[in-house]
């Protein structure tokens, strides 16, 4: 048997981690190298709070004979009580990092992977941000390795789903566009520097029909794409500058300007993509009317008609009551800022 680190030979090991998703208040939209994971433009997010994945990860380790190759992997979502089988999709975005995984470690065996997430699976909030950082977490550990966050970061990156980088950082968090280990997420500042809460209006349920992957690979055919990114700059500064100094009404014009750039780049690409419903239009002016009330809400859309709002603590209850009178809204998750990734010895699921 080999052995991780050239000393003691490797058990079997069993890691349960938990990661929250986030919001990104400037979007990951559009890729310099796809493949490789490396983002036309930084991006910056909050990790969020009870929007979060466990995941349990066991690595048996082998000499790859019949048993502990690839191909021995098991994979399975917990949906209640029960442990089911994911679907093809997540499943081979799954084998797929678990593979990437194994060679980094220059390693041989099988893992187990059970996933959870906290949040409802119906409920159209992306879990593969969370999924996929919880993932990376339990298996780096499963695997007997210790490395910092920024190279946990650059691993979950590989996923495909870049957004992941990012949840391996609790609070505010920036990812730079850089090469491989460069290409990692950095934290502008922790959970603790600004309580701030994401309203999460539901409206669309079921998933979404243009993936975020076909929407990176659709994004330079826009004419607006290169616009876009001429803007970015100012944006980023205004952003990291209002996180600093937690000023809602300077970071909300900037979030909610950017999702709507975001929106636009994916309505003009060849061909077009619409996430937006006529409830997502309905509660964007729900929000114009909560700020001319008076009170500091502020929305954010990622790939999908879902609208993100957010506001301050003192303000939730209000926001939300608004939120949820509206006849399309289905449910409002109410979320707040998050710590970092935590991890524990042992399988759960
Ligand atoms: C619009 O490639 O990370 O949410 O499949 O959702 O993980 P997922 O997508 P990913 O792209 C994220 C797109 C976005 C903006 C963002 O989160 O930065």
């Amino acid at each position: 048997m080999r052995s991780v680190a050239g000393a003691e030979p490797m058990n079997e090991r069993s890691v349960t981690a938990e990661a929250g998703s986030n919001i990104a208040f400037v979007k990951y939209w559009g890729a310099r190298d796809l493949e490789r994971a490396i983002p036309a433009n930084p991006s910056i997010s909050m990790t969020l709070d009870a929007c979060r994945s466990v995941c349990s990860a066991t690595f048996r380790p082998s000499d790859g004979g019949a048993e502990g190759g690839a191909g021995a992997d098991e994979v399975l979502l917990a949906e209640g009580d029960r442990l089911v089988d994911p679907g093809a999709a997540f499943t081979r975005r799954v084998l797929a990092q678990l593979d990437r995984l194994r060679e980094w470690a220059g390693v041989r065996g099988a893992f187990r992977i059970a996933t959870r997430n906290t949040f409802p699976a119906a409920a159209g909030i992306a879990s593969s941000a969370s999924g996929f950082a919880a993932l990376t977490v339990a298996a780096v550990h499963a695997l007997g390795r210790e490395v910092s966050s920024s190279e946990l970061s650059a691993l979950a990156r590989r996923s495909g789903s870049g957004s992941a980088s990012r949840s391996v950082w609790g609070g505010f968090v920036e990812w730079p566009v850089g090469d491989e280990a460069l290409c990692a997420a950095q934290p502008i500042a922790d959970r603790d520097h600004w309580a701030l809460c994401d309203l999460i209006a539901v409206v669309e349920s079921g998933p979404k029909e243009v993936s975020s992957l076909d929407g990176h690979r659709r994004a330079a055919t826009s004419p607006y794409f290169e616009r876009r990114l001429e803007r970015l700059p100012d944006k980023l500064e205004r952003v990291r500058s209002a996180i600093r100094a937690r000023d809602l009404a300077a970071l909300g014009p900037v979030v909610e300007e950017e999702a709507i750039d975001l929106h636009l780049v994916a309505m003009s690409s060849r061909p077009p993509i619409f996430y937006w419903q006529p409830a997502t239009l309905a509660l964007l002016a729900v929000v114009r009317e909560l700020r001319a009330a008076g009170v500091g809400a502020w929305a954010t859309m990622d790939a999908g008609a879902n609208v993100h709002v957010l506001c301050e603590p003192e303000d939730e209850p209000r926001v939300a009551e608004r939120l949820e009178a509206e006849p399309a809204v289905e449910r409002v998750l109410r979320d707040r800022v998050g710590g970092g990734p935590i991890w524990r010895e042992g399988a759960e699921l």
